[in-house]
Parts: C-alpha cells; sequence; structure tokens
C-alpha cells in the first residue's frame, strides 16, 4: 500500500499549474494509498506574511482542497502547524543537513536574490519540508518539478540519517508528471507559471472568473508557425497549451493536435479556453460551498488529530534512535 504525502503552501491564489502539476493528482491518488494532504503554512513563514491573511489563506487553502476533490473521508487534510512533530523533525533535519546542501538550492537562490533581508528559515525550508514528508513513512510524494530538488535532498536525509541512527525512515520517491510536472508562464514560456509573478495574465488562477479566463489564453503568446504542435524545444509556448489542453480534458496530446490539423491558433485558444472554464466553473462553485461550510473546522480537526497520532510514533523512534532521552 502506498503512503502519501503532499504540501501546498497557503500564498492566496493558485494557478492552473499547481493544480495541473500536483493538486489534480492528489485527487486521483486517494484511491491508490493511504493520502495525507499538508497545508504548509509553517513553510510559508519563511517569506514574512501578514497574521490575519495567513489565517485566511490557510482556510482557503483547506476549502480548496475539498473543492477540486480531495474526499476527507478517505484522505488526511490538516494544518502543518497544527502537528508540532513538523517543527520538532524539522529541527533534527537541521542537524542533519549541511548548509552548502540548502545553499545549492534552486529555489533558495531564486527567492533569496535582490532581497535585502533572507530569513533563516528560507535557507532551512527544505529541511522541515524533508521532516513534513519523513513523519508519515511516506513512499510516495506527488510534486510539480520544481519540488525536485527538495526530495532529493529529502532522500539525502532519510538515507544520512539511517546509515547514522540505523533504520529509522523509508526513503520517498517523488511522482513528477512528464507532461504537466512543470506549467509554464502564458507570457513567457521560459519562465514557470507563478502566482508570483507581477503580471497578471502570465497565469491562470483557479478562482479566475471566466471571463478573465478567456482573455488571458486570446492574449497568451504563441509564436509565428500558425501551426498547433507540440514540439517543447522549437514551440514551447504552444506545447505548453497542448499540455494544459490535454491535463484538462484527459486526451492525448496527438489526438488534440489532430484535431487542430489544418486550423489557426485563433479557433484553438478559443477551445483551450472553453475545456479550462469547464474545468474550473465546478470546482469554484465547490469553494463557494466550502468556504461558508461549519464543516471546514471539524475536517480540520479530525486531520490534525490523525496526522499527529502517526507523526508521534515516528519521533517517539527518531529520538530513541539518536538519544534524545524520553522519561
Ligand atoms: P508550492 O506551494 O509552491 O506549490 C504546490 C505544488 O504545485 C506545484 N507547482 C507546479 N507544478 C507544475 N507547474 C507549475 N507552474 C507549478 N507551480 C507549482 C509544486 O511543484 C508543488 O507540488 N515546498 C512545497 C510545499 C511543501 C511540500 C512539502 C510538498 C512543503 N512540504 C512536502 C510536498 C511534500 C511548495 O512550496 O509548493
Amino acid at each position: 500500500m502506498k503512503k502519501i504525502f503532499s504540501g501546498v503552501q497557503p500564498s492566496g491564489s493558485f494557478t492552473i499549474g499547481n493544480y495541473i502539476g500536483a493538486m489534480k493528482r492528489f485527487v486521483d491518488l486517494q484511491d491508490e494509498g493511504d493520502c495525507l494532504f499538508c497545508i504548509v503554512n509553517l513553510h510559508s513563514l519563511t517569506v514574512p506574511k501578514d497574521a490575519e491573511l495567513l489565517r485566511q489563506y490557510t482556510m482557503q487553502l483547506a476549502a480548496m482542497y475539498l473543492s477540486i476533490g480531495i474526499d476527507p473521508n478517505k484522505s488526511t487534510i490538516f494544518i502543518q502547524s497544527q502537528v508540532p512533530e513538523h517543527a520538532e523533525l524539522g529541527w533534527l533535519m537541521q542537524c542533519t543537513g549541511y548548509i552548502g546542501e540548502l545553499e545549492r538550492m534552486t529555489q533558495y537562490k531564486d527567492k533569496s536574490q535582490g532581497k535585502e533581508v533572507v530569513t533563516v528559515g528560507l535557507l532551512t525550508y527544505p529541511a522541515l519540508m524533508a521532516a513534513d514528508i519523513l513523519l508519515y513513512n511516506t513512499t510516495h510524494v506527488p510534486v510539480g518539478e520544481d519540488q525536485k530538488q527538495h526530495l532529493e535532498f529529502t532522500r539525502d536525509m532519510a538515507q544520512r540519517f539511517n546509515k547514522k541512527y540505523g533504520e529509522t525512515f523509508i526513503v520517498p520517491e517523488p511522482m513528477i508528471q512528464q507532461l504537466g510536472g512543470r506549467i509554464m508562464s502564458l507570457d513567457d514560456p521560459s519562465k514557470k507559471m507563478s502566482k508570483s509573478n507581477p503580471n497578471s495574465g502570465s497565469y491562470i488562477a483557479l478562482l479566475d472568473e471566466p471571463k478573465a479566463i478567456e482573455k488571458k489564453i486570446k492574449r497568451a503568446v504563441t509564436d509565428s508557425e500558425g501551426v498547433v504542435r507540440y514540439d517543447k524545444e522549437n514551440k514551447p509556448a504552444v506545447s505548453n497549451l497542448l499540455t494544459i489542453y490535454a491535463a484538462c480534458t484527459g486526451d492525448s496530446i496527438e489526438n488534440i493536435v489532430k484535431t487542430y490539423e489544418g486550423r489557426g491558433y485563433g479557433d484553438f485558444k478559443k477551445d483551450l479556453a472553453e475545456v479550462v472554464i469547464e474545468t474550473l466553473v465546478p470546482i469554484q462553485e465547490n469553494y463557494k460551498r466550502w468556504m461558508d461550510s461549519p464543516e471546514l473546522h471539524t475536517i480540520l480537526k479530525n486531520g490534525a488529530h490523525k496526522a499527529h497520532a502517526l507523526a508521534s510514533e515516528t519521533m517517539d523512534k527518531v529520538k530513541r534512535n539518536m538519544g534524545l532521552v524520553t522519561l
């Protein structure tokens, strides 16, 4: 039986990149193993946050998890800060990892570049992420491609720890999709689609209104060839749009390309907007209901309770193996 763990930061809005690269898969994986889906609010603190906003974003992400189809009867949904073992094992992982390893992380380099001050947490972020994963005997971690390096670090931490203190952790496998693991920006296909891009036209947010989606797709950059075909090297923008189309419909790239043979980008973009809207509107409707639902708190409380029971078992073992006295 697979043990699946993943997390998303509560940072306001989510893009269709988050959805295709990771969140959509969470839903499918629920029938393949024991799943835990975490709202990693401690990770959000690595870049200073307003307290009230963080509270709101946390509840919004919980509602979003449920709206995309994560079923609380099948999966455990919980808030990271409600299970103190995350921070606790995070510290132990900081004492297992090396500064050089953390300084080499591309996400750290990107996020710290040009900043006047950088928190210690931004550097040690992957140690906390390793703790998240290793606490639950996780075998599989569905993530987008941008998390690959963090997953490699997690695997190194597990192996290093096991070697030093005896078999303690399972070495987890990343699950990164070949198609959709990295959805690119609509205005520049060399950049990852990201909610932190100041140009909101560069991403489709999961809560974008249909009109906005149409407009953004209409304006998305393409190329001068005018032929709908998949060629990541030479036609990165069109290939990215095809990937989004395929992810939303479940259809193969080959079939989609056939459908648009002899037709231009105009038709293709119009249909793409339609399939994206058809994908997102039901999620948006669910979201409104979940945001108003008193059940949200109960689900999160139960989730934290379940996660805590599992995490504390692992921590007992870790402490014993490391020589941390438990009386
Ligand atoms: P976060 O919150 O930045 O993103 C959540 C998930 O969305 C994926 N993603 C994308 N996938 C494809 N194309 C894109 N343009 C795109 N943008 C984002 C991310 O890869 C991620 O899977 N460090 C993590 C959160 C985390 C975590 C964990 C994940 C903390 N602990 C333990 C897994 C396991 C992060 O910041 O994701």
